[in-house]
C-alpha cells in the first residue's frame, strides 16, 4: 500500500468521559468489533477505586494496567483505528489533557441517568479550544435516564456543543426497545441480551410503513415518527464539513454494556472521522503527506521494571514516515537519536516495528532525554505547539529528608515533572522547590516513586497558593513591571522553562494584582 493510502486509513481519537459513564466498557466492544480481542472483560480499567488514595499497590497496578492501555490499536474494515487512552480521574487530568494534543478526533461518553458531569465538562471544552471533531455517544439506555430531548439540551448547553442525533433511541430503560438509526434510515431492536454481538438491523426506509408498528407496537411507531418529525425540526441537518470543524456534533445513542448501538457508531466513525490532520508548528503547518518524518512527545511512562529505568515515550507521528534505526534530530537538545526497538501498539501488546506512518503513535526506549512536548524531525527545525502546563490546583513545598541523597532526589524530581506527573516552581527569592499538582494523589505518588525509583526521600510542607499564574508583559523596562516584581518579590517563581511565574494566594489578591498592575497578563496556562 502506498503512503498516502497508508495515512488516508488512520484513524486516532480519545474517548472522553466521566469516570464510570462506560469508558472501558465502550473501547471494550470497539476492540471486540475490529476482532482485536475475543471476549469482554479483556481491557482493564486503569480506574483508580475509591478510597485507593494510599495504597501504592494500587497505583503501581494502575500504572501497568495504563503503559498496556495506552494506545489500543485494531483494524476493522480495512481501517486502522488508534485509539488514545485517557484517564478518567480527575488528579490525571493532566495526562488526559496531554493525550489530547495527539488524536484527531474524539468521542464523548455520557451516562443517560447523570447527563453532563464535571470532567466531561472539563474534557470537552479543551476539545472544544481545539477545534477537535467529536462525535457524542450517549451510554447505559438499558436504564431509566434523562428524556433524549432534555439530555440534547443539556450537551448544548452545557457543553457548549451544536448536536444534531444521528440516532435516536425507541423507549428506555424497562421500555427500550432499540434504535431508529438516522443515519442509516433503520431500526434495531432491542433483546437484552448482553452476549449480542453484531445486531441484525431492520431497514426502514419509510418511517411510514407499517413494519415500524410491528416491530415496536403502534404507540412506540407513533411516538418515534413525531420524535424524529421533531428532530428533524429542531436539530440541524448532519454536514460532515461542519463535523470536521468542530462546529456541529453528532449524537448517538446506545448501551455499550450490552453491545447496543455501538457498531452504529462504529460504521459512522469510520466514515466521518477525520484522517490524521495538518499540525500547526510554532514555525510553520505540517501536512501528514510530507516526505520527511516529524512527530512530537505526547506522553512519557516510566518502566516499571525497577532494574531498567528506562521510559517510554510515546510519540505522535504527524508526518512521513518513522523508520527504525533512522537518525533523527531531537530539537531541543540538537543531537541525533536513533531507535532500534520502537514500539507499535496493538490491541493489548506491543511489538517492534519498521516503519510507522502519520496517525500512528510509536513508543521510544528513552534513557532520560526526553520531555514532554519534544519533537523529533529528520533536520529541520521545528517544534510543535500546544502541550501547555495549566495552572495546578495544589502547591507544596518539597523538602529533602535525607541529606546524603540530594543528588538522587534531584535527578527524580527533574525526570518525574519530564513525564508530566507534577509542575515544578522554584521561588525567586529563596531558591525553595515547590510542587504543583492536579490533585492530591500525586504528592503520594511522587514520594513514593522517588523512595522506589531513585533512592531518594521527601516530605512536604503547605504553602497556600491558589492559582499559578504565567506573567507576560509587553514592557519589561516599565516602571509598573518594575513595581510589580519588587513589590510580589515573594510570590514569584520559575517553572521548569524557566518563564516567570505570578503564585496568587487567593482569588481576591489575584484580583487586586490584575487591578494594580492593567498592563500585565497573568496567564492561566503556559502557552500564550
Ligand atoms: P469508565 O471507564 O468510563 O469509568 O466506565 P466503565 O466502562 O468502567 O463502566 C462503569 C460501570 O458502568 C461499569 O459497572 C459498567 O459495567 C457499567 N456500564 C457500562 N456501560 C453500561 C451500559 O450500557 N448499561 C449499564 N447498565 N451499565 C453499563 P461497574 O459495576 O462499576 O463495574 P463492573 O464491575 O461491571 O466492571
Amino acid at each position: 500500500m502506498n503512503f498516502k493510502a497508508e495515512i488516508n486509513r488512520r484513524r486516532t481519537f480519545g474517548i472522553i468521559s466521566h469516570p464510570d459513564a462506560g469508558k472501558t466498557t465502550l473501547t471494550e466492544k470497539l476492540l471486540l468489533f475490529g476482532g482485536a480481542i475475543q471476549e469482554a472483560g479483556a481491557v482493564k480499567s486503569n480506574k483508580i477505586k475509591k478510597g485507593a488514595t494510599s495504597d501504592f499497590m494500587e497505583i503501581e497496578r494502575q500504572r501497568g494496567i495504563s503503559v498496556a492501555t495506552s494506545v489500543l490499536a485494531f483494524e476493522y474494515k480495512d481501517i486502522k483505528i488508534n485509539i488514545l487512552d485517557t484517564p478518567g480521574h480527575k488528579d490525571f487530568a493532566e495526562d488526559t489533557f496531554r493525550t489530547l494534543t495527539a488524536v484527531d478526533s474524539a468521542i464523548v461518553v455520557i451516562d443517560v441517568a447523570k447527563g453532563v458531569e464535571e470532567q466531561t465538562e472539563k474534557l470537552v471544552e479543551v476539545c472544544r479550544m481545539r477545534n477537535i471533531p467529536m462525535i457524542v455517544f450517549i451510554n447505559k439506555l438499558d436504564r431509566e435516564g434523562k428524556d433524549a430531548f432534555d439530555l440534547l439540551d443539556e450537551v448544548e448547553q452545557k457543553l457548549g456543543l451544536r448536536v444534531t442525533p444521528l440516532s435516536f433511541p425507541i423507549g428506555m430503560g424497562y421500555d427500550f426497545k432499540g434504535i431508529y438509526n438516522i443515519w442509516e434510515h433503520n431500526v434495531n431492536l432491542f433483546t437484552g441480551n448482553s452476549k449480542q454481538h453484531i445486531n441484525d438491523t431492520i431497514e426502514i426506509s419509510d418511517l411510514t410503513s407499517s413494519k415500524l408498528d410491528e416491530l415496536v407496537g403502534e404507540n412506540g411507531a407513533q411516538t418515534l415518527r413525531e420524535e424524529i418529525e421533531l428532530v428533524k425540526g429542531i436539530y440541524p441537518e448532519f454536514k460532515k464539513d461542519e463535523y470536521l470543524d468542530g462546529h456541529l456534533q453528532p449524537v448517538f445513542f446506545g448501551s455499550a454494556l450490552n453491545n447496543f448501538g455501538v457498531r452504529e457508531l462504529l460504521d459512522c466513525f469510520i466514515e466521518i472521522a477525520p484522517k490524521p490532520r495538518p499540525k500547526q508548528s510554532e514555525e510553520r503547518l505540517v501536512h501528514p503527506d510530507e516526505d520527511k518524518f516529524t512527530g512530537f512527545v505526547f506522553k512519557i511512562h516510566a518502566n516499571m521494571d525497577p532494574n531498567h529505568r528506562n521510559r517510554l515515550a510515546f510519540v505522535k507521528i504527524v508526518s512521513g514516515e518513522f523508520k527504525r534505526n533512522t537518525p533523527y534530530l531531537h530539537v531541543r537538545h540538537n543531537k541525533n537519536l536513533k531507535f532500534s526497538s520502537p514500539n507499535a501498539f496493538f490491541a493489548e501488546k506491543k511489538e517492534i516495528v519498521d516503519v510507522s506512518f502519520p496517525g500512528d503513535i510509536v513508543g521510544l526506549q528513552d534513557s532520560g532525554n526526553f520531555k514532554i512536548g519534544d519533537t523529533l524531525t529528520e533536520g529541520e527545525i521545528i517544534n510543535y505547539k500546544g502541550v501547555p502546563s495549566f495552572s495546578p490546583e495544589h502547591f507544596r513545598y518539597i523538602n529533602n529528608a535525607d541529606p546524603l541523597k540530594s543528588k538522587q532526589l534531584n535527578k527524580g524530581i527533574d525526570q518525574l515533572m519530564d513525564e508530566g506527573v507534577a509542575q515544578l516552581f522554584t521561588l525567586d527569592y529563596n531558591g525553595r522547590k515547590v510542587i504543583g499538582t492536579v490533585g492530591a494523589l500525586q504528592y503520594e505518588v511522587i514520594q513514593y516513586r522517588l523512595e522506589h525509583e531513585y533512592g531518594a526521600k521527601c516530605t512536604y510542607e503547605n504553602l497556600n497558593v491558589h492559582k499559578a499564574c504565567w506573567v507576560e508583559t509587553k514592557d519589561e523596562k516599565s516602571e509598573e513591571y518594575k513595581d510589580f516584581l519588587r513589590v510580589k518579590q515573594r510570590f514569584l517563581a520559575r517553572d521548569k522553562q524557566n518563564q516567570l511565574v505570578f503564585l496568587a494566594d487567593s482569588m481576591f489578591s489575584l484580583q487586586m494584582t490584575q487591578q494594580k498592575y492593567p498592563s500585565i497578563i497573568f496567564h492561566m496556562s503556559s502557552e500564550f
